[in-house]
This record gives structure tokens, sequence and C-alpha cells, in this order.
């Protein structure tokens, strides 16, 4: 059986993005999606795949794409139904990841194991989409997190949390 694990960047509000896109890009932090996700299976929203850079899915990925719209052209994904998906996660095994956005993370959270976020120490303006407050749900906890870096003068660092029921 496959294993889901969410990973989003968050400000200080929990805030992923605006007007369709992040709020922020921090390069050490798609360098680290990246190292994450590469060879393993991603699964995201339409609306997350449509803002992806080339109109593409990622590469050295296989992507798949909740959408209830036939015939929307996904280059490089496939369009999966919740059903699907979650029947292929029973019969594969590996590491699905839930890349977003705020819809798709409500919706697969109580399946996912645990939940890889960067934590941006910044208000980054009003956000219109957000990822659930880990630090608030009961059925969630912090296991680890990083020291806390810089970059582009932004301060952020990783915390790792997992589900306990
Ligand atoms: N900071 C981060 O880490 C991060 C990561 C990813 C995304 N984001 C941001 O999040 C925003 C997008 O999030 P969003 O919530 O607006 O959109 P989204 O979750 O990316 O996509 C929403 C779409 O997914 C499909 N969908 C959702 N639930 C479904 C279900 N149960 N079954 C089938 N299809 C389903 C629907 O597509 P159809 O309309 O085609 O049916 C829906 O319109 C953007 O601003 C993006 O930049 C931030």
């Amino acid at each position: 059986m496959a294993e889901m694990t969410a990973i989003a960047a968050v400000d200080r509000r929990w805030g992923i993005g605006r007007d369709g896109g992040l709020l922020l890009s921090l390069p050490p932090d798609l360098r680290r999606f990246k190292a994450l996700t590469l060879g393993h299976t991603v699964v995201m929203g339409r609306r997350t795949f449509q803002s992806l850079p080339g109109g593409h899915g990622l590469p050295g990925r296989r992507n798949l794409v909740l959408t209830r719209t036939p015939g929307c052209p996904l280059p490089g994904a496939e369009a999966v139904s919740l059903s699907t998906l979650l029947a292929l996660c029973a019969r594969e095994d590996g590491e699905i990841f839930v890349i977003g956005g705020q819809s798709v993370y409500e919706l697969l959270l109580p399946h996912c194991r645990a939940a890889r976020i960067t934590r941006i120490e910044a208000d980054l303006g009003p956000a219109d989409v957000f990822f659930p407050d880990l630090d608030s749900a009961p059925d969630w906890r912090l296991v680890s997190r990083t020291e806390t870096e810089r970059c582009e003068g932004a301060a952020f660092y990783y915390a790792d949390y997992e589900r306990i029921r």
C-alpha cells in the first residue's frame, strides 16, 4: 500500500497562495521539493496543475491530477478521480506526495500519514488559499523541525508533522 505525504510551503497564517499562484518561491525550498518528490508520484488539483511552469507535469515524477472536468488537457499528467487515486494507493507501494492546492490538501490530508511543511516566518500579504493549521489539529503532531534559515530576506524552516490517529 502506498503512503501519502502532504508537502506545502506556508506563511505564518498557513497561507499557501493568492490569485492562482504561490505567495513566494524560495529557491532552497524548491530544491528540497524536487529532491523529495523526484522519482515518486505527485497528486495535485487541476488548478495547481495549471499553475505549473510550462503548463505540463513535473518532470521525473508521475503526475496525477484530480479533476471532474472530462477531457481537460493535462500534458504530462493523468486525470484521476478520488476513488481511482485511493484504489491506486491500495494497489501500489511507495510514497505519493500530495502537492496542493487547498481543496486537495483538505480532501487528502485524512489519508496522509505525514506532512512536510516549509514554514515561512512572515505574513506574505493576504492569501486566498490555506493549508489546514496542523498546530491546532488534534490528530497531528509536530515531530521535528530544522533551524531557521534565511533566503532573500525571508526566514523559514522545515517542519515534519505526523498524523497520530
Ligand atoms: N504553497 C504551496 O505549497 C502550494 C502548493 C500547491 C498549490 N498552491 C496554491 O494553491 C492554489 C490552488 O489551490 P485551489 O484549492 O484553488 O485549487 P486545487 O486544489 O489546486 O485544484 C482544485 C481543482 O481540483 C479538482 N478537484 C478538487 N477536489 C476534487 C475531487 N474530490 N474530485 C475530483 N477533482 C477534484 C477540481 O478540478 P476541476 O475544476 O477540473 O473539476 C477543482 O477545481 C494556487 O494559488 C496555488 O499556487 C500552493
